[in-house]
C-alpha cells in the first residue's frame, strides 16, 4: 500500500485559523462533558459517598482491567434536556475489559435523582443490551436506582422499548448464551429489582443493597405491615433465605472484586479472524491537524484523503476505483493492526458513486473486513437529467448493500449528515455498530437554507391559490425561524442528548475508538455473504 501525500500546508493561515476555531470547539465539548461527569449536585454526592459508596465511575474503574480503557458511550445524553437535571441521563454505559473479556457496563448512578429512569435513561440501557446483543459482549449492570421516574410514568413505563424491555433483553441476551450478571450497590425496586432477578449471577452489598417489589412505605399502604427495607430485601435476605442473589460483598470494592472473580469463570467467545498486524506504525501525520482540515459548516467539502491519512496506520491507503465516481472515495487500510475497508464522502453522492459504494461494500463483505464510513454529505444529485437516469434505483442499491452488509459497520459523522446521503452512509437506522459525531459535525432531513426556501416556496404555491401572496417580512420570519430550529436541532449536542448516536469524539480519539470498535466487534463471527460479487 502507498502512503498518501497531504496537499495541505499547515503552515499557512487558512489552517492555522482553522485549527484555533476547531480548538475551541473541543474546548466546549470538554467543558461540557466536565460538566456531566462530575455532578454538580454537590449535596447528593456526599449523601452518597458518606454511605460508603464509590460514585458510578469511580466503580467502573475499579471493575476494569487496571491500564485498559473504557469506551463511554452516550456521556451527553439528555444534555440540555430535562433542565440539565439529568447528567448523562443518570446512567453511565460504555464498554471496558474485564479478565480480558470485553464487556458491556451499566452503571446507575445514584446521585443523579436516586438513578430514576427517564425516558433517555431507558433508551441508553437498551442501546447498551443492542450492543451487548450485535458483538456477543456480557454485561454487568450496577444496580442502584429507584426505578421509573414516577412524574414521566407515561413515557417510560407502557410501550415496547421502554422499561419492561430491558428485563426482556436481559431474557433474551441469557439465552443467546451471553453472560448477565448484576451488582446490586444500592436500591433495585419494583420493576429494577428484576434486573438482578433476571441476572445468571447476582452480588449485593450488606447493609448497602436492597431488592423489593414494592418499598416499605408501599407495603405498609398495601397490606399494614410495617418492616425495615434491611428485612424486606436487605443483603442477607437475599442471600441466606429468598436466594435472589448469589454473593453477599462486605462493600463496593469487595462487591467488584467478587464480579471480577465471576469473569474468571466466563467462557472466552471464538472470535472471528481478521489479519491483524501486530506490529503496525501510527500515521505519518499527526491527529491534531484533523483540528485544521474537518469540516466546520456544512457546506465545507473536505478532501477525505487529507482525514484518512491521520487516522490510518502509515497513512496507507489502497485506494479502489480512484478515477470512478471521485466524489466517493473508497479504499483498503489498517487502524491499529486491525483491517479496514473505509467508504468516505468526497461531495455529491451520483449514480455512480452509490454503484462504487455497493461494489465495495461487497468486496468488504466477501473478505471479511470491517467497513468505516466517514460521513459529510448533504445528499444525492436531484434533478430532471439524474432522476431520468435512474439515480434512486442506483442510490437504492447501496442502501440495500449498506442494510445487508455482513461485516461490523462503523459511522463517524466527520462533518454534514443530511437527506438520504445519512442512509446510503450507514446512519442510525442502518444499525451501525457504534455511530459518532464530531462536536461541530450536523444532521437533520436537509440543511436549514434548502429546509427553508422549501417551505417559503410551498408557502408561496398555497397562497397563490387563493390569489394572495407572502410579502417579504414573512418570508424573513419565516426564514429565520426555520434557520434557527434548524441550527438548534441539527447540532451533535441535540443528536446526542437523544441517543440518535453513541456519543460525540474528540478527532484526536479517532484512531483508538476505531479500532476499539473493530476489536469489540470480532467476539461475534461475521455470517457468509450471500451473494457474488456483482460488478456495478
Ligand atoms: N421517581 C421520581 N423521583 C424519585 C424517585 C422516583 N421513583 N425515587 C427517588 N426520586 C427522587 C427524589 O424525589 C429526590 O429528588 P430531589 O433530589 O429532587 O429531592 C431524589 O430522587 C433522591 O431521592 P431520596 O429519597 O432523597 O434519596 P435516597 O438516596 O435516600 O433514596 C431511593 C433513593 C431511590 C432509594 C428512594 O428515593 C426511593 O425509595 N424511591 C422510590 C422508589 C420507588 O418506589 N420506585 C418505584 C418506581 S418503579
Amino acid at each position: 500500500m502507498n502512503a498518501l501525500v497531504t496537499k495541505i500546508d499547515t503552515s499557512s493561515k487558512e489552517f492555522t485559523d482553522r485549527k484555533i476555531r476547531y480548538k475551541d470547539i473541543v474546548g466546549t465539548y470538554n467543558k461540557n462533558i466536565d460538566s456531566v461527569c462530575y455532578n454538580s449536585d454537590e449535596k447528593s454526592v456526599q449523601r452518597h459517598k458518606s454511605r460508603g459508596k464509590l460514585l458510578a465511575r469511580d466503580r467502573i474503574n475499579l471493575l476494569v482491567d487496571p491500564g485498559t480503557p473504557f469506551l463511554e458511550l452516550s456521556a451527553l445524553a439528555a444534555f440540555n434536556m430535562h433542565n440539565n437535571s439529568f447528567p448523562s441521563a443518570g446512567i453511565i454505559t460504555g464498554i471496558g475489559v474485564i479478565h480480558g473479556i470485553e464487556t458491556i457496563i451499566v452503571a446507575n448512578d445514584a446521585t443523579v435523582k436516586g438513578g430514576t429512569y427517564i425516558s433517555e435513561t431507558i433508551k441508553k440501557h437498551l442501546r447498551a443490551q443492542e450492543i451487548a446483543k450485535q458483538n456477543n459482549l456480557p454485561c454487568v449492570y450496577m444496580v442502584d436506582s429507584g426505578g421509573v421516574f414516577l412524574p414521566d410514568q407515561a413515557k417510560v413505563f407502557p410501550d415496547k422499548f421502554d422499561f419492561g424491555r430491558i428485563f426482556f433483553n436481559q431474557a433474551r441476551l441469557s439465552a443467546a448464551g451471553i453472560p448477565q450478571i448484576s451488582i446490586v450497590m444500592g436500591s433495585c425496586t419494583a420493576g429494577g429489582a428484576y434486573i438482578p432477578a433476571m441476572s445468571d449471577e447476582t452480588i449485593i452489598v450488606r447493609n448497602q443493597g436492597t431488592i423489593f417489589l414494592a418499598g416499605p412505605p408501599l407495603v405498609k399502604a398495601a397490606t399494614g405491615e410495617t418492616v425495615t427495607a434491611e428485612e424486606l430485601g436487605g443483603a442477607i435476605v437475599h442471600t441466606e433465605k429468598s436466594g435472589v442473589a448469589d454473593h453477599i460483598a462486605e462493600s463496593d470494592e469487595h462487591a467488584l472484586q467478587i464480579c471480577r472473580n465471576i469473569f474468571e469463570s466466563l467462557p472466552r467467545t471464538e472470535r472471528q479472524y481478521v489479519d491483524r498486524q501486530m506490529e503496525y506504525v501510527e500515521p505519518e501525520y499527526p491527529a491534531e491537524e484533523l483540528y485544521g482540515i474537518l469540516p466546520v459548516s456544512t457546506r465545507e467539502q473536505v478532501d477525505p484523503r487529507e482525514i484518512i491519512m491521520r487516522i490510518v496506520d502509515g497513512s496507507r491507503f489502497h485506494e479502489f476505483k480512484t478515477n470512478y465516481a471521485p466524489t466517493l472515495v473508497t479504499g483498503f487500510a489498517h487502524v491499529m493492526g486491525y483491517p479496514v475497508g473505509i467508504i468516505a464522502n468526497n461531495g455529491i453522492l451520483f449514480s455512480e458513486s452509490a454503484l462504487k459504494g455497493t461494489h465495495f461494500i461487497e468486496l468488504c463483505n466477501f473478505r471479511k473486513i470491517p467497513i468505516l464510513f466517514l460521513q459529510n454529505i448533504t445528499g444525492f444529485m436531484v434533478g430532471k437529467t439524474y432522476e431520468n437516469a435512474g439515480i434512486a434505483k442506483d442510490g437504492a442499491k447501496m442502501v440495500h448493500a449498506v442494510a445487508t452488509a455482513n461485516v461490523p459497520v462503523f459511522t463517524f459523522i466527520i462533518g454534514g449528515s443530511h437527506g438520504a446521503g445519512n442512509y446510503a452512509m450507514a446512519g442510525r437506522a442502518y444499525d451501525p455498530r457504534l455511530l459518532f459525531m464530531v462536536p461541530a459535525a450536523k444532521i437533520s432531513v436537509m440543511g436549514g437554507e434548502q429546509a427553508a426556501n422549501v417551505l417559503i416556496s410551498i408557502k408561496e404555491e398555497q397562497l397563490k391559490k387563493s390569489g394572495k401572496e407572502i410579502n417579504e417580512e414573512e418570508k424573513i420570519q419565516l426564514r429565520d425561524s426555520i434557520l434557527k430550529k434548524y441550527e438548534e436541532e441539527g447540532s451533535a449536542y441535540y443528536s446526542t442528548a437523544r441517543l440518535w448516536d453513541d456519543g460525540i469524539v474528540d478527532p484526536a480519539d479517532f484512531r483508538k475508538t476505531i479500532a476499539m470498535g473493530i476489536s469489540i466487534s470480532l467476539n461475534k463471527k461475521f455470517p457468509e455473504p450471500r451473494s457474488g460479487v456483482y460488478r456495478m
